[in-house]
């Protein structure tokens, strides 16, 4: 896919700092020696997320589809870490008026030069005729689902290796599965949340959606309040795993759960 900065004229400094500024950002992104955007997520929570999401793995020559990529901080980072494709989606963000996400997301991958695709794409119209991903990236979305499960099993149905995901969670207390619904807005002020799950809840999920290793670990800087998954399929490759330090848990094995719960 070409470039968009081959075709675009490059900006000053003075015209990039005035289109970053004309924006909102959730993602803090260098784009230019002194020139970041103003994220919601600063440089620093993000570098942690990275480092917590993708050092696990090597992304070098793998297919990465980021669901949900919306400045694109993450779908540059797996670029960056020598995947072979990355395709950002999202639609939500995107298409918001005020927000301008798609715009964003423009901006960021011409001023980075990074051959990075992208699709308009809102997660329930996830279909196997997309193909398949060795990593499939789900990052901040499946609490903004009203009907996540049945967007997870789309997501299985793309996956050929790793399903990661990162969510808000609660009844983290819990062993038994539990998900806990948030009509209105009552979490974060924020309409677009709807539900909160334990471990339990997505360890069974992911087992029976076909998955048949399932790790997990706390958010770097969030801790037990959001949880983070590496799903893996029978397919895995041996080479696409590093090493997986001590903040992760092994999720598929006897006890883990109640282990974790009384962490
Ligand atoms: C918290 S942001 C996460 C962005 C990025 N993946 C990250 O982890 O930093 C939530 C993302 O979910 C997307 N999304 C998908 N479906 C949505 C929905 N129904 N309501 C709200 N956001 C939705 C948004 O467009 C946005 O990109």
């Amino acid at each position: 896919m070409a470039l968009m900065s081959s075709f675009a004229p490059r900006l000053s400094d003075a015209d990039l700092l005035a289109r970053i500024q004309s924006y909102h950002w959730w993602h803090s992104i260098a784009l230019r020696e002194g020139l970041t955007t103003f994220g919601g997520k600063t440089e620093a929570i993000l570098a942690q997320e990275e480092q917590a999401l993708l050092s696990p793995f090597d992304l070098a020559g793998r297919s990465v589809i980021d669901i949900g990529a919306w400045n694109g901080y993450f779908s540059f980072a797996a670029k960056r870490r020598g995947a072979a494709r990355v395709l950002a989606t999202d639609s939500y963000i995107w298409n918001h008026p005020i927000w301008r996400g798609r715009e964003t997301f423009d901006l960021a991958r011409a001023e980075l030069g990074l051959d990075v695709e992208a699709l308009m794409l809102d997660p329930p119209q996830i279909t196997p005729q997309l193909g398949l991903f060795d990593v499939v990236m789900f990052l901040g979305v499946f609490y903004h689902l009203y009907d996540p499960i049945e967007v997870m099993a789309r997501l299985r149905g793309i996956t050929r290796q790793l399903l990661l995901v990162e969510t808000h969670s609660d009844l983290t207390d819990q062993a038994r599965p539990g998900m806990v619904f948030y009509p209105g807005a009552i979490l974060n002020q924020d309409a677009t949340n709807w539900w909160g799950p334990n471990p339990a809840t997505m360890l069974h999920l992911f087992l029976q959606l076909g998955f048949t290793r399932i790790f997990y670990r706390d958010h770097p800087t969030l801790g037990r309040a959001r949880g983070i998954y590496a799903a893996f399929t029978p397919e895995v490759a041996e080479g696409l795993i590093l090493r997986f330090d001590d903040n992760w848990r092994d999720l598929d094995v006897p006890g883990a759960i109640e282990a974790l719960v009384t962490a």
